[in-house]
Order: C-alpha cells, then sequence, then structure tokens
C-alpha cells in the first residue's frame, strides 16, 4: 500500500491520482475544516462521496465526529455506507481517556463488518491493543510523538514486530507528516502505509539538483535545435514547409 494522502482537497487527490502514487485517503476533522468543508456530517458526507468515488476501490478514511459511545456507533453505520471504500476512524478512547470507544471498534469490526482505522495514537502499546481489538488500521501519529521527543521510528518497529509475531491483520498507518524524510524513515521501520500531506509528497519528488539537471538537458536540446532556450520547440509537422 505504501503512501496515502492526507488531505480532504479534491485537487490534490486527482493531481496525484494522474500520477498514480494514490493508495488510499485519511482525512480528519482538522483536515477537512482546513480544506473547506462547513456544515458538519451533511458536509462531510458531500466531500467524502466525492473522494471516495474518486478513488475507488482504494480506502477513504472518515472520522467520527463524537466521543459519545452510542453516536459512535450510528455514525460509524452512517459513514461506511456511504461507499464500498469508506474506512471509520475512531479515537482510542475520549478525550478523557475514556475506554469505551475501543469497544465500540471491537463491536464494529466483529459484528457490522464495518473496516476501523483506530487514530490519534502516540505509541506502539496503544496500537498493539487496538490491533488486538480488531482494527483494520492503526494509525500513530507519528509527527506528534517526535514533537514530544520520543522517537517514532522505535515505536514503529515495536509495533510492526508485535502484530507480525502475533499473527494480528492491523496495518500500520503512520501519519502526523512534518518533513520530507518522515516518509521513508517510518515506512522503513516497518509501517505498512504512511499518509502523506500534498505538500511534502511534492517535496518527495522535486530536488533542486534534479531541477538543474533537467535545465541543462533542455537547454542542450534547443542549442542543437538552433533555437534559444526561452522558445518553444517547433513540432516537427508545424514547420514551414521548405
Ligand atoms: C492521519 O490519519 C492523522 O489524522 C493526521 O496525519 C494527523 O496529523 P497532525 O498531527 O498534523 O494533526
Amino acid at each position: 500500500m505504501a503512501i496515502f494522502l492526507d488531505t480532504g482537497d479534491v485537487d490534490e487527490i486527482e493531481r496525484f491520482l494522474r500520477m498514480g502514487l494514490v493508495r488510499g485517503v485519511t482525512t480528519n476533522p482538522t483536515i477537512l475544516l482546513r480544506d473547506g468543508v462547513h456544515g458538519g456530517l451533511p458536509a462531510i458526507a458531500e466531500r467524502a462521496r466525492a473522494i471516495a468515488k474518486l478513488i475507488a476501490p482504494w480506502p477513504l478514511s472518515v472520522e467520527v465526529t463524537t466521543a459519545e459511545p452510542a453516536m459512535i456507533r450510528d455514525q460509524a453505520r452512517t459513514i461506511a455506507s456511504w461507499a464500498d471504500n469508506m474506512v471509520v476512524k475512531v479515537t482510542v478512547h475520549g478525550p478523557e481517556g475514556e475506554l469505551a470507544p475501543l469497544e465500540v471498534v471491537h463491536e464494529l469490526e466483529t459484528r457490522h463488518g464495518i473496516r476501523v482505522n483506530v487514530t490519534a495514537m502516540m505509541s506502539a502499546q496503544q496500537a498493539f491493543l487496538a490491533a488486538m481489538a480488531g482494527a483494520s488500521y492503526v494509525s500513530i501519529f507519528g509527527g506528534r510523538v517526535n514533537n514530544m521527543g520520543y522517537n517514532a521510528c522505535g515505536e514503529i518497529t515495536k509495533l510492526r514486530a508485535l502484530l507480525d509475531r502475533f499473527g494480528l491483520r492491523g496495518q500500520i498507518i503512520v501519519g502526523s507528516t512534518r518533513e520530507v524524510l518522515n516518509v521513508v524513515e517510518w515506512l522503513e521501520a516497518g509501517a505498512h502505509i504512511v499518509t502523506v500531506v500534498p505538500e511534502l509528497l511534492r517535496g518527495m519528488l522535486v530536488h533542486p539538483y534534479s531541477k538543474e539537471t533537467v535545465r541543462q538537458f533542455l537547454r542542450d536540446a534547443a542549442e542543437s535545435e538552433g533555437r534559444r532556450p526561452e522558445d518553444r520547440p517547433v513540432r516537427p509537422e508545424d514547420r514551414p514547409a521548405r
């Protein structure tokens, strides 16, 4: 799977889809608000349906907007009904450490066949338990882990070893990308997927020395054709007949 896009911006998703670089999309309430989704669940539904259709069959994660267990259950069913490739994001616990959300995760995965991405996790131990509860995806926030002074790579490596050793099927998503180097280092550490903000995907691709090299090739091609580098090359069929 390797790379998901961490965005709610349809134009960005379309751009990277055209390059064949999208294997899934993740969102959260903060991302959707930043990407112009106002109006609560109906507005989220509209954007999510559009993205899910664009990227199908790749998965789209959309987060519930509540920490209240009965409402998580209801919203999860609603979100899952928007498209076949929907994955429901549920935080590992409530804002005060309430444990009920994980009960709902277990129920959704085992009784309702709804794929869940357990999110907002900062450690291997949290994600290991979420995987035991049956989550299809377990999301560790690598950038936030590093910001707290811990090493995300260490947590990812430990988690991958545990999942493999105990045969747990949860896929590790590492999000909260902050630097271009996070993507490859977290994949190397054992993440199944890194979910990347579009700016960093651009940063992975564009290199100053590649730019200089391309400019050199274009300059020399122009010289060989007897035109100035800033002039567009003329297609053979458009050249005046002699
Ligand atoms: C992805 O699933 C997460 O919701 C996201 O990457 C969090 O990123 P942040 O730490 O920049 O909010």
